[in-house]
């Protein structure tokens, strides 16, 4: 906590007419967001360089003092970026920060940037521009994971792993189609991403504190000026709406999960009992005492980025719940959130970018993984269906048998004789054997979206043509 008592002494210089005291130390303390919000210096700038325009453009505040005003916001961008500006808590937010500033700047024309607006509209919109930025960000973030993965899965179209259902052996994939299933992933969040771009395109400048203004303004020229497709329609609603925010945080949640199963997956294979990957060192770290340890730290700390992110979304959600129309000062809890979890996502997917791009796979321990644990137990049943006409619910029954065999004999279902084979079912034939090999196995699921190496090189192409 602050002392603040030399700052507290007088009433505060953008409402000081009508409060006679200046506020206590623990009111300066609760009320202020300096410390978080000088993070939207470039996006409020930019606002009231547009807003400025458009008064002098509607005759509203005049040329001259216009240019004032946009020289001075100029100035002090330049002093924000090179370090020199002295942040005021006194002075609350980034708003009267900036606007407190270029009035000694600039004078008393200063004092004219803020007609027919309000700060209700202004951190509407400076957090909105920051969001869009930052969800476009996000877009190309995630179309590089996405290329990581394209490759990857190039190169191992015909590499045969082990699917697993409940963690336990399923039946043979390629490690193409695993690494295509996160394409699918990550394609969907940055669909999510254009969508929310999208939703968002409008501009709240110009709503004011809540019911719009008298003033003669033009908020489509703002909205052009600062790239929106269109004004928002409801000054109410504009002043009241966090739903862009929510919507990165529920996107960024769910991009979050992807990444943190990605992550487990990593961790788990990476284990010497798996062995299916080989962890870069430039993505893992030694241990200070086993010295023949290497911990996949960067994938344990992407799963665990998950549960701040996620919290942020639950944490919004809660602020925003049961707050009446429109502004509400709850609504500056909305910033953190938002600034930390784009903080902990974009280390998230640049970390399992170059994960995705740097980590060895060993197909020799995928291989041998996939041909045990009767992967191919499914391919015996349908070959039963497919050869000797069996109804599948009869040949389910038949290779259960077989496993259970199998398992008697402790081999794996390729290793069985004919005979043995045979002694379960008479019409099974040699010809059985074709189809227990786990390239066998992979090579007949040629469905669409099936592991068949043919079919994973098909949605590679799909996906190259998507970015
Ligand atoms: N710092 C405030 C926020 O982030 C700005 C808006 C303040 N508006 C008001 N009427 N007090 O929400």
């Amino acid at each position: 906590m602050g002392d603040g008592t030399s700052e507290t002494k007088s009433s505060n210089q953008m409402w000081g007419g009508r409060f006679a005291q200046g506020p206590a130390a623990i009111m300066e303390e609760i009320n202020a967001s300096i410390g978080f919000d000088k993070k939207l210096f470039a996006q409020d700038i930019r606002g009231s360089i547009a807003h400025a325009t458009m008064l002098a453009h509607q005759g509203i505040i005049s040329a001259d003092d216009k240019d004032k005003i946009v020289h001075g916001l100029d100035t002090i961008l330049s002093e924000i970026e090179s370090g020199q500006f002295e942040f005021s808590r006194r002075l609350e937010d980034i708003h009267m920060n900036i606007e407190a500033r270029l009035a000694t700047l600039i004078g008393p024309a200063a004092g004219r940037l803020h007609t027919a607006r309000s700060r209700n509209d202004q951190v509407a919109l400076d957090f909105r521009l920051w969001v869009k930025e930052e969800l476009q960000k996000c877009e190309g973030m995630l179309t590089g994971l996405i290329a990581a993965f394209l490759d990857r899965a190039e190169e191992h179209a015909e590499t045969v792993m082990p699917g697993f259902t409940h963690l336990q052996t399923a039946q043979p994939v390629t490690f193409g189609h695993h690494c295509m299933a996160y394409v699918e992933m990550f394609g969907r969040d940055r669909a999510r991403v254009r969508h929310a771009i999208e939703h968002m395109d409008e501009s709240p400048i110009g709503a004011a504190a809540l019911a719009g203004t008298g003033f003669p303004i033009d908020r489509h020229m703002t909205a052009r000026a600062l790239g929106f497709r269109e004004p928002t329609r409801n000054s109410i609603d504009t002043v009241s709406d966090r739903d862009f925010a929510l919507e990165f945080l529920s996107i960024a949640s769910i991009c979050a999960v992807h990444l943190s199963r990605l992550a487990e997956e990593i961790v788990i294979w990476s284990t010497p009992q798996f062995g299916f990957v080989r962890l870069s060192d430039a993505f893992s770290t030694g241990s200070s005492i086993m010295p023949q340890k290497k911990n996949p730290d960067a994938a344990e700390l992407v799963r665990a980025k998950t549960g701040r992110i996620n919290g942020s979304l639950i944490a919004l959600l809660t602020v925003m719940k049961g707050l009446p129309l429109a502004y509400s000062k709850d609504m500056q809890e909305d910033k953190e959130q938002v600034f930390d979890s784009a903080e902990s996502l974009e280390l998230a997917i640049a970390a399992m970018t170059g994960m995705v791009r740097d980590i060895t796979i060993r197909a020799d321990r995928m291989k041998a993984a996939a041909g045990s644990g009767y992967s191919t137990a499914t391919d015996l049943a349908d070959w039963l269906v497919r050869e000797a006409g069996l109804p599948f619910r009869d040949a389910h029954h038949v290779t259960g048998r077989a496993v259970a065999l199998a398992e008697q004999k402790a081999c794996e279902l390729a290793e069985l004789s004919l005979a043995d084979l045979q002694a379960i079912h008479p019409d099974i034939t040699d010809k059985v054997f074709g189809v227990l090999t786990v390239e066998a196995s992979v090579a007949s699921r040629t469905s669409f979206g099936g592991t068949a190496p043919s079919e994973v090189r098909k949605q590679i192409a799909w996906w190259r043509t998507r970015n």
